[in-house]
């Protein structure tokens, strides 16, 4: 089969087309003809073993291989179709149309995958594609996890910064179908589509600093490394929550002194990738109150390029690769 690997951490160019052997499944495992898988910054940081979090080579270190990539193909997200059921797999036939995470095995950047039926990966909803499906669990997972813990009510003010990413995109769109009002910072160019996903108010970062405006908002959500935390901290309303996406160190011990000594609270808790939250977001999305977020679509031998406009930032939700059908 086809597949993308690389050997030694680098710039996009290390990702390579190779022919690999086709994966069987296991006994508790299903196999999946991949279909479509999303590039995220994830698998551009592994690739490139630099973090936007700096701690985290730490320990991302051992499980990703200390002299080379133990994990030599990416790719976390994608759909596809189950093509082969093992023995002791429950819960699946062949034919589903699937979308979901391969978790830290990763290995989705090739034509099949095999992973454990246990996995968190669901059959994708009926109104999306392959593609639009594989651009759903990152952004939406992170999304929903943090909208719960904004815990908002019909009214609340939020703000998202970094609003025009993959998880910024289904953050608008769950905080909107939740009855909070939406203000989305981000480029200036991606104002018109934030607004149609459901912002009400629009901040450019590069020529406005939000913390600045004098405004405050209930739940300001951050996925910005690096955001000034204490102007954030102010810039709430009494009782407000700071959720913080991309926590440094310091921030998580300046997370833990605001809830502890004052009336705001904040956190910068992970996801976890479970099949609830994604059956939940799949209501979401087939009651049509989440739609698809998919900025460009590449054929998966271009994945390097993929990596290039991750890596480049100037987008507007996912890119997402695509599997040719092939043997
Ligand atoms: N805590 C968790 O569980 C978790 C899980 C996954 C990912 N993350 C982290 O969360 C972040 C967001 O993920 P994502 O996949 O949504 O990323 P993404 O798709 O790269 O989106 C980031 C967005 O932020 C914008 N941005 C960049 N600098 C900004 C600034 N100074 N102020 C406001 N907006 C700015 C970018 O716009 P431009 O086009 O202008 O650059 C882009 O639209 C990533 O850094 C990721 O590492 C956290």
């Amino acid at each position: 089969m086809k597949a993308i690997v690389y050997e030694a951490s680098g710039p996009p160019e290390v990702l390579e087309v190779r022919d690999l052997p086709k994966p069987s499944a296991g006994e508790k495992e299903i196999l999946i003809r991949i279909r479509a898988v999303e590039a995220t910054k994830s698998d551009c940081e592994m690739r490139g073993f630099r973090w936007s979090v700096s701690w985290f080579w730490l320990p991302m270190r051992l499980p990703m291989g200390v002299r080379r990539p133990r994990r030599p193909v990416l790719g976390f997200y994608f759909a596809g179709e189950v093509v082969a059921v093992g023995a002791r797999a429950r819960g699946f036939a062949v034919g589903d149309e699937v979308f979901g995470s391969s978790n830290l095995r990763l290995g989705a950047y090739a034509e099949y995958l095999a992973v454990p039926a246990a996995f968190a990966i669901i059959t994708k909803p009926a109104n999306m594609t392959f593609t639009e499906a594989a651009a759903v669990p990152l952004g939406g997972w992170n999304a929903l996890h943090f909208m719960d813990l904004a815990e908002l009510k019909p009214g609340d003010e939020l703000l998202i910064n970094g609003a025009g990413g993959s998880i910024g995109t289904h953050a608008i769109q769950i905080a909107r179908a939740r009855g909070a009002i939406v203000t989305a910072v981000d480029a200036a160019h991606k104002e018109d589509a934030l607004r149609a996903y459901g912002a009400s108010d629009f901040i450019d970062y590069r020529a406005e600093d939000f913390t600045r405006r004098g405004q405050r908002w209930d739940v300001i959500f951050d996925m910005v490394p690096g955001s000034p935390y204490g102007r954030c901290i102010r810039a709430l309303n009494p009782g407000g929550r700071y959720l913080c996406g991309n926590p440094t160190l310091a921030t998580m011990v300046r997370c833990a002194l605001t809830s502890r000594f004052s009336d705001k609270r904040a956190t910068f808790t992970f996801a976890k990738e479970t099949r609830e939250a994604l059956e939940a977001l799949k209501t979401l999305i087939e009651s049509g109150q989440v739609g698809p977020i998919v900025d460009t679509v590449l054929p998966l031998e271009q994945a390097a390029e993929a990596h290039r406009r991750v890596e480049s930032e100037d987008r507007l939700g996912a890119i997402v690769l695509e599997v040719p059908l092939g043997t």
